[in-house]
């Protein structure tokens, strides 16, 4: 994909926003350009256009876009192979957020950024908390722990979104693994002792243009009220075992995909380079509180992903 622009402004308000939305060739990047579409003049790059490991690269492109909003969706986010890309994971996941964050304070932008509920070590038996303390099990949690501190050292204007188990209709992502995965092989082996919260990208990119457009209102109050780092997944947990379930008992009435047989396996029998957390359940209270607003559950999240596929095979 290469640069795209959208000059649909819809309010007064939004016609002299520009918006860039960085890593729009991933899931969550082109579902957030999709969303802001129509929100003032939007600017979609990709890796083409900007590449997150090239600091003065990143700094000359933010000048000359002169953002009002930068939505970082780019991300390293291979996280078996970031054991032996440390260096590169850090590149892109904490130096780049962090020139970003220096360039959104420069020029009085606000930075919206993702990060992960890798950062916790799943020992805990509820869901996590933003005051929870992060504990990384692995090299790309770590590189993204240090990417929030990064933009948190920054200051300026800023939302961290921690997300989780992430997916959609596009891009990599768990559940298109599982539907590729059942046209090869009648039988398939899956964790079932990892709980999470599957969230796609369509419900994090909505909410955050709610929030977005709310903060640029002046709905939410002044930045000391709004700015800070937030949990945002959908609501209620399973482990991967239930939701490639719920994916093959969807796919089977909408997608005419054979059910492969599932076995629910351990993660000690299936070993993987970096090591994940038990339970990264995020707690989306502080969300609810401050913005007033919550994500449908990952069951409803899933029924619409499947739905748009469903529609697109038809097609
Ligand atoms: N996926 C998950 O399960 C999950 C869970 C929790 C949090 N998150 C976070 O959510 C955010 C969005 O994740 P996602 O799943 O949408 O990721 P994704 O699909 O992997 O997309 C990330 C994008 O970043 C781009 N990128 C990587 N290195 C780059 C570089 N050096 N320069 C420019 N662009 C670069 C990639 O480009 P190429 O396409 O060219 O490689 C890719 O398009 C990330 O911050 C991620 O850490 C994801």
């Amino acid at each position: 994909m290469n640069e795209i622009t959208s000059e649909e402004a819809t309010q007064s308000q939004q016609n002299t926003l520009r918006t860039l939305v960085l890593g729009t060739g991933g899931q969550l990047g082109r579902e957030l350009y999709r969303v802001f579409k129509g929100f003032g003049s939007v600017i979609g790059a990709d890796r083409s256009i900007v590449d997150l490991t090239q600091p003065e690269q990143l700094r000359a492109y933010v000048r000359r876009v002169q953002p009002d909003v930068i939505l970082n969706a780019a991300a390293y986010t291979a996280v078996d192979r970031a054991e032996t890309e440390k260096q590169l994971a850090r590149a892109v996941n904490a130096e780049a957020p962090r020139i970003l964050a220096e360039e959104a304070r420069s020029r009085n932008a606000l930075l919206v950024h993702y990060s992960t509920d890798y950062v916790f070590d799943g020992t805990k038996r509820e869901p996590w908390v933003e005051t929870d303390p992060a504990k990384p099990l692995n090299a790309y949690a770590a590189s993204k722990l240090a990417g929030e501190q990064a933009i948190q050292n920054a200051g300026g204007e800023f939302l961290i979104f921690r997300t989780s188990w992430l997916y959609g209709p596009f891009g990599h992502n768990f559940l298109l693994t599982m539907l590729r995965m059942a046209r090869e092989r009648d039988k398939l082996s899956i964790v079932d002792d990892q709980v999470g919260a599957p969230t796609t990208t369509l419900g994090l990119a909505r909410a955050t243009q709610m929030i977005v457009g709310g903060v640029l209102s002046g709905r939410f109050g002044d930045a000391q009220d709004w700015a800070g780092l937030y949990h945002m997944s959908c609501g209620g947990e399973t482990s991967w075992f239930g939701f490639a379930d719920a994916i093959f008992a969807l796919a089977a009435s909408h997608l005419g995909i054979k059910r492969p047989q599932l076995i629910r396996i351990a993660t000690k029998d299936y070993p993987t380079p970096a090591a994940r957390p038990r339970n990264s359940v995020l707690s989306n209270d502080k969300l609810g509180d401050r913005f007033g607003l919550q994500l449908c559950s990952w069951e409803s999240g899933l029924d619409e992903v499947i739905e748009i596929l469903g529609n697109e095979a038809a097609q």
